[in-house]
């Protein structure tokens, strides 16, 4: 019993924690921005017809997601514990904890399918700089050729996660905070760029057209329910990531105005992707619901056309935009590892090296499954979909929301109004911006819109 209780009292100590202000916001929104913005929300954008579903997107980030995150800081930074320790910290001998093994089970599942796209993103990043990816080509078909080959998408899968280890091994401050410090505002840069050089690009208006002008009679639940999947991926909320990291927050962070920094950096990035693809995917001739393989095959015509005059300038660009794109899936990637290591961490009182050789072996297990899934398992499916398909659809669609209405009840009904208050004014020292408002949305609009969403889609209830 002493031994334990020591050991559970330096593990506190060693938790880690972030070591400024900007960490905190930069390492959440690394979390965020991530091929959720760059790859999963133009691909969403593509299949659900356009403006439309991003304006549904945009009042499901402000209105559900946005308060979710909040929530999440909240119960973070007020538990100091893993997603699972924290319900049982917070509310002992309830079944609370039930959202927290939601999460790290959800958090397995992003983990793997994210890392096949990473996967893809660092084969194409070694694409561009042997220059494989120059000239006019049938991108389409290398793309195709590519995800299906037998093991070249396993091998890339496997060293992204590799290398995802490495940094979430190394701790919070000088692993996951000095990283996401050093790129995110990279990342922005190169993006702005990218935007400039894809408006320009000629028959771009057909793509502007598609993201600014809504047609609400295309709108189905099934377009809904997507928007809603995006906007919880997007913004990491629903599976404890961000109750994690708010764990290594201290007490001076500002939880509601970090919140809102992150929700528009993210939501800005999504919406500046969505101006880089499909401007060119008009401008190329291609479909706007070409699905996964729209960024991997609209990108590099962006380049050879852009540049058809200093083809060199095309594949330094090609190299900086992969890379970055690697970079961003990184940030997010730490994040999604850190909800089970420091799950396993802490419960199972290991070493931090130790809980994360487990978790990346467990991913990288998955991950095979996922990455097979476009080319030599093609054929098998569950619920009718292929394991790549299945694990997203289970993660966006299904336990983000869930955990998502488990969280505004938590925060908004199960504790205590004071504890509330306390953690979103830094115990009397700061002002929050909309604090009525806040509450009204996470007691009331979030968890009821959340379910009325779900109900609509599953078993077609409608109001
Ligand atoms: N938000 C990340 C992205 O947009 C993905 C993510 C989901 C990260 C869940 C952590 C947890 O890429």
């Amino acid at each position: 019993m002493q031994r334990n209780y020591t050991l559970t009292i330096n593990m506190a100590d060693e938790r880690g924690h972030f070591g400024s202000k900007i960490g905190v916001i930069l390492a959440s929104a690394g979390s965020a921005v991530g091929l959720g913005n760059i790859w999963r929300f133009p691909t969403e954008t593509g299949k659900n017809g356009g403006a439309a579903f991003i304006l549904i997107y945009l009042l499901f980030v402000l209105f559900l997601a946005l308060p979710v995150m909040a929530g999440e800081f909240i119960i973070g930074r007020h538990s100091r514990a893993n997603t699972v320790e924290a319900y049982r910290k917070m509310a002992p001998n309830t079944p609370w904890f039930i959202i927290g093994i939601m999460g790290v089970l959800s958090g397995f599942l992003v983990l793997s399918f994210y890392s096949v796209v990473a996967g893809w993103t660092l084969d194409y990043t070694l694409l561009s700089i042997t220059g494989s990816l120059s000239g006019n080509q049938d991108f389409e078909n290398i793309f195709g050729a590519f995800v299906s080959h037998p093991y070249r998408p396993v091998l890339f899968l496997l060293l992204f996660l590799v290398i995802t280890h490495v940094i979430v091994a190394k701790g919070i401050e000088s692993g996951i905070e000095k990283f996401s410090k050093l790129m995110m505002p990279l990342l922005l840069g190169i993006i702005l760029l990218l935007v400039v050089l894809s408006v320009t690009m000629p028959g771009a208006s057909e793509g502007l057209k598609f993201l600014l002008q809504p047609d609400f009679s295309k709108v189905t639940p099934q377009i809904v329910f997507s928007a809603m999947g995006q906007a919880f991926f997007s913004l990491s909320v629903g599976i404890g990531c961000l109750v994690t990291y708010a764990s290594y927050f201290d007490k001076e962070t500002k939880l509601m105005s970090s919140a809102l920094n992150v929700c528009a950096i993210d939501t800005l990035v999504a919406i500046l992707a969505g101006f880089i693809i499909f401007p060119t995917v008009f401008s190329v001739g291609m479909e706007p619901n070409a699905g996964p393989g729209l960024v991997f095959v609209t990108l590099p015509n962006v380049f050879v056309h852009a540049f058809s005059e200093m083809p060199l300038l095309g594949d330094l660009f090609s190299i900086l935009f992969y890379m970055l794109l690697l970079l961003a899936a990184l940030t997010s990637s730490i994040s999604m590892h850190e909800i089970s290591t420091a799950f396993i961490r802490e419960h199972f009182q290991t070493s931090r090296n130790k809980a994360a050789r487990i978790v990346t072996g467990i991913c990288m297990l998955l991950g095979i499954c996922c990455s097979l899934s476009f080319g030599p398992w093609q054929d098998i499916t569950i619920f009718g979909m292929g394991f790549f398909d299945l694990f997203d659809f289970l993660t966006a669609k299904f336990f983000m929301p869930l955990g998502g209405i488990g969280i505004c009840i938590f925060v908004g009904w199960y504790m205590k109004k004071e504890e509330v208050r306390d953690e979103l004014t830094n115990w009397g020292k700061a002002k929050v911006p909309f604090y009525g408002f806040f509450l009204f949305l996470i007691r009331f609009v979030a968890p009821v819109c959340i379910a009325l969403v779900f109900l609509n889609e599953l078993f077609g209830i409608s109001l």
